[in-house]
């Protein structure tokens, strides 16, 4: 089934979409190319994609670019993969100016090289104040090891006395995780027709609608998108609000 722009309603749009990009590399065997390649069409779907949401209205976006198991690939691929990234953050910050996406990084970036991990907080500082598209993107990123980096910095305050025992619950806990003050995903969208979580926002995907699509991920399109977030109006619809 194909779904147009015009049958999205606009009033009933996810606040915030989290996707798993997966399927670069079968993409790519698909159609005889190397990996790399499959990699660098994943990096332009990403773009076409963000652009059409800040344009949509969507207020945020999570992407997983990059995940704590993804060391163990290969060096020459992981070397590609932060090669892309450099470019993408330089891409980024040149375009600002004329840009009103606001780009934010969660995951473990003291792990990232020293380079990008000064790009970041550069591209975090030009775009802060932005009012558009708020893009997430996770980089060396794990549910679980973001759980457990909250529990250390909650070991802290409680040691510095700055947090009582007491005073921990789910909303508090939130404060110290890397998407503080960002509302849960509303959608999960994981192409490639894996149908795990792979260890993705493992907190904050409790009650998120979960959207499967057998595409690779280069080849994920606007219409499936708009496919994507068609399902999710007919499932609100159908719950209501729970
Ligand atoms: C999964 O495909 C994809 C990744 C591990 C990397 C995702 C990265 C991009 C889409 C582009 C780079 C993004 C930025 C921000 C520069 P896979 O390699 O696991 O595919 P496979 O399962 O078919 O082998």
């Amino acid at each position: 089934m194909k779904v147009e722009k015009n049958q999205i309603d606009f009033e009933n749009l996810p606040t915030h979409i989290a996707i798993i990009m997966d399927g670069n590399g079968r993409w790519a065997q698909k159609h005889n190319k190397t990996r790399t390649e499959g990699h660098e069409a994943g990096s332009k779907t990403l773009e076409n994609l963000t652009k059409e949401m800040d344009t949509l209205g969507i207020q945020y976006v999570t992407v997983y670019a990059f995940s704590t198991e993804n060391w163990k690939r290969p060096k020459a691929e992981v070397d590609f993969l932060m090669g892309l990234l450099r470019q993408y953050l330089k891409r980024h910050i040149r375009q600002a100016k004329r840009d009103n996406i606001k780009i934010r990084i969660i995951g473990d970036r003291s792990m990232l090289a020293k380079d990008i991990q000064k790009q970041i907080t550069v591209l975090e500082e030009i775009t802060e104040n932005k009012t558009g598209l708020g893009l997430q993107i996770a980089l060396n990123y794990g549910g679980r090891d973001e759980i457990i980096r909250s529990m250390q910095k909650i070991g802290k305050d409680l040691l510095h006395k700055k947090v009582m025992v007491e005073e921990i619950n789910e909303s508090l806990f939130e404060k110290y995780l890397d998407t503080t003050l960002i509302p849960d995903p509303d959608l999960l969208i994981r192409t490639s027709g894996e149908i795990r979580l792979s260890n993705f926002l493992l907190w904050q995907l409790a009650y998120t609608e979960l959207y499967f699509c057998e595409k690779y991920w280069p080849d994920f399109s606007m219409n499936d998108l708009y496919q994507a977030i068609y399902h999710f109006q007919q499932r609100k619809r159908r719950f209501g609000a729970l």
